[in-house]
């Protein structure tokens, strides 16, 4: 049934789901008439996901996106099975084995899938048409409680600025971040993974000002109180609104990473842009505050924080993706 044709068809198309800080994790193998899911141990983020909880939401990002390219062609996931703590080789570990079988009605949200992306910039001012579709999102998507209130908005743009500031301040965390970045289109991998300036909305300068600002001086900036200042994203955050993205507690990240990429198409299908703020979900302090504040669903726990809205100019869409050849291992 899946070919090597038709995987690398698919794998084109599931390879667009987000995965944290562009990691792309996720490998593809056939294995008899089932798909194997597996990690490249290699990519993995140990100061920003000790847990390798993020990884693994991006795991079921991508599972989900094989779900909606198998739609389209008539063909669904019948089963997934979980296959932790085996370990294949040293570099790759299995995730989870997949049953395909014929039968599927197209998915809507499949529409979605190529004109999703991180938006970084700011947001139109919020009008008729950006709370139309927030209204529009609200209904279509029970994990997204959308906060637009902007006195709350901007609570919480100054609450994303604490979280981030508390992590930036670990070394070890910084250097992480940076090695993932490609602030020069010089950088080998500009194309292929990571987050590069057009994706952070970065013009040439502030790109260049953000490896200063990031790299060795970041403790002396800190001192004369600059950091904070020039690592705000209260402005762009406050300029849109917000969206809790909250699932049961106790899931299995896998599940969580599909209705996390189901969530984010629906933005997108809403017309919306959108940005995952995770430093917000991610330190105790701020998940405490926001979990206080906005009354969740019960039984459910927030996973992360979008910022979300019409975006301010147009969207760039081209997005950093490694070769199909390489992620079919
Ligand atoms: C679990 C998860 C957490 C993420 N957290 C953040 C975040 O905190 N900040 C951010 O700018 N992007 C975040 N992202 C977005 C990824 O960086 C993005 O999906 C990736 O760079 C691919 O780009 P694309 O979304 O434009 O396709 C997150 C994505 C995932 C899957």
């Amino acid at each position: 049934m899946l070919d090597h044709a038709l995987l690398e068809d698919l794998v084109a198309q599931v390879r667009l789901a987000p995965s944290v800080h562009n990691i792309q994790p996720t490998r593809w193998r056939r294995d008899g008439s089932d798909l194997l899911v597996l990690e490249d141990m290699a990519r993995r983020l140990p100061m920003a996901d000790p847990a390798n909880h993020d990884v693994r939401l991006s795991h079921g990002a991508a599972i989900e996106g094989l779900a909606l390219a198998l739609a389209g062609r008539g063909l669904c996931i019948a089963e997934v099975v979980a296959l932790d703590g085996q370990s294949e080789t040293t570099r790759m570990r299995p995730v989870a084995r997949l049953s395909i079988a014929v039968g599927a009605s197209p998915d809507p949200l499949a529409n979605a899938v190529a004109a999703r992306a991180s938006w970084r910039g700011a947001f139109r001012r919020t009008d008729a048409d950006s709370r139309q579709a927030l209204a529009h999102l609200a209904a279509s998507n029970g994990d997204l409680l959308i906060v637009d209130a902007p006195e709350a908005v901007a609570a919480i743009a100054v609450l994303g600025d604490q979280a981030g500031l508390h992590f930036l301040r670990e070394e070890a965390h910084r250097r992480e971040l940076l090695h993932w970045m490609r602030l020069s289109p010089a950088h080998p991998d500009y194309l292929r993974d990571g987050l590069n300036a057009e994706a952070l909305a970065l013009g040439r300068l502030e790109a260049i000002g953000a490896g200063l600002v990031l790299g060795s001086r970041f403790p002396l900036l800190d001192r004369l109180g600059l950091a904070g200042p020039l690592t705000s994203e209260r402005g762009k955050t406050g300029s849109g609104a917000i969206a809790l993205f909250c699932r049961p507690a106790g899931e299995d990240a896998l599940d969580t990473g599909r209705a996390f990429y189901r969530a984010w198409l629906a933005i997108a299908a809403a017309g919306l842009a959108a940005c995952p703020l995770s430093v917000l979900a991610d330190w105790p302090e701020s998940r405490r505050a926001l979990e206080e504040t906005h009354a969740l669903p019960a039984g459910r726990r927030l996973v992360n924080v979008f910022r979300l809205g019409l975006p301010a100019r147009a969207q760039v869409a081209a997005r950093a993706r490694l070769p199909v050849g390489e992620l079919i291992v």
